[in-house]
């Protein structure tokens, strides 16, 4: 009823009411890398009157059940951007809450995402990294390297500029070192210098909260990426939600410059 309702509306945007099947999802294409910034756990908590980090406590619970549904899904890599590389300039006491959360996340979840085959793996700048946030994340990645269900990547002190950059000097030095020639470099071979090699870029880029921005995040990768922006809050957001953001994606026609 409500597609035919839709058609006759010429419309194929989604209403508020109506709910997305999993199974219909299914039978279309599911992308293959979904990039999310997951904004909105300060205001979240404030709403409530409660200390931001609250919100980010709260935040970590929905990262589980996304990874879970993107993983049933069969979607091949979910990348979080968790700490951007700007971020350190919060409060001392939120960025140090923010950098146990990847511990806590993991103490809780890690047996889970054993088994359930998910290959956890991160994207940024490692060195200025807690000793103990790195061990936790690098603890994950040794467990679960080979797993070959979905692939959860945090992004964790992660900044694209930093990353371009980063990518530029690696490629300098091979050239001075005579790795490469600087007749190789293309946009593939650039593409391997980055973080993400050996990822696909995303295909479809969500962020919540309301804010229309890319914050620093995948500049690069994200060239012909899908966007799907909402208004939900990170610790409201659902199972529902990440369907309803695929069904917008699956009438979406991505032309890459073609006709
Ligand atoms: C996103 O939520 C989490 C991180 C950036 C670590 P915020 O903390 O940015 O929440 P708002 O944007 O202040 O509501
Ligand atoms: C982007 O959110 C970074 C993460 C979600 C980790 P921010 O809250 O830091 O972005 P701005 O400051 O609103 O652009
Ligand atoms: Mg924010």
């Amino acid at each position: 009823m409500l597609n035919i309702l839709k058609k006759w509306k010429g419309s194929s945007q989604t209403t508020k009411e109506e709910t997305i099947v999993k199974a219909d999802v299914l039978k279309g294409e599911i992308p293959e890398h979904i990039a999310i910034i997951m904004d909105g756990n300060g205001r979240w908590a404030k709403k409530r009157a409660l200390p931001r980090i609250a919100g980010h406590h709260e935040g970590m619970k929905v990262v589980r059940r996304i990874t879970r549904q993107a993983n049933e899904l069969g979607v091949k890599a979910l990348t979080l951007y968790a700490f951007s590389t700007e971020n350190w300039k919060r409060p001392k006491t939120e960025v140090e809450y923010l950098m146990k959360l990847p511990e806590e996340f993991l103490n809780t979840f890690l047996p889970e995402l054993i088994e359930e085959n998910v290959q956890v793996r991160i994207i940024g700048e490692k060195n200025r990294l807690p000793v103990h946030t790195l061990r936790a994340v690098e603890k994950a990645m040794s467990d679960t390297k080979r797993n070959t269900g979905l692939i959860l990547n945090f992004a964790l002190n992660y900044g694209s500029r930093s990353e371009i950059i980063s990518a530029v000097q690696k490629i300098a030095n091979d050239i001075k070192n005579g790795r490469i020639d600087e007749t190789a470099i293309n946009e593939s071979l650039f593409s391997e210098y980055l973080m993400t090699n050996p990822l696909k870029d995303p295909d479809l880029l969500i962020r919540t909260s309301g804010e229309i921005r890319l914050s620093n995040f995948m500049l690069w990768q994200l060239a012909y990426t899908e966007f799907w922006f909402t208004d939900i809050l990170w610790p409201d957001f659902t199972e529902q939600n990440l369907l309803e953001a695929i069904h917008t994606y699956q009438q979406r026609g991505r032309r890459f410059g073609g006709v």
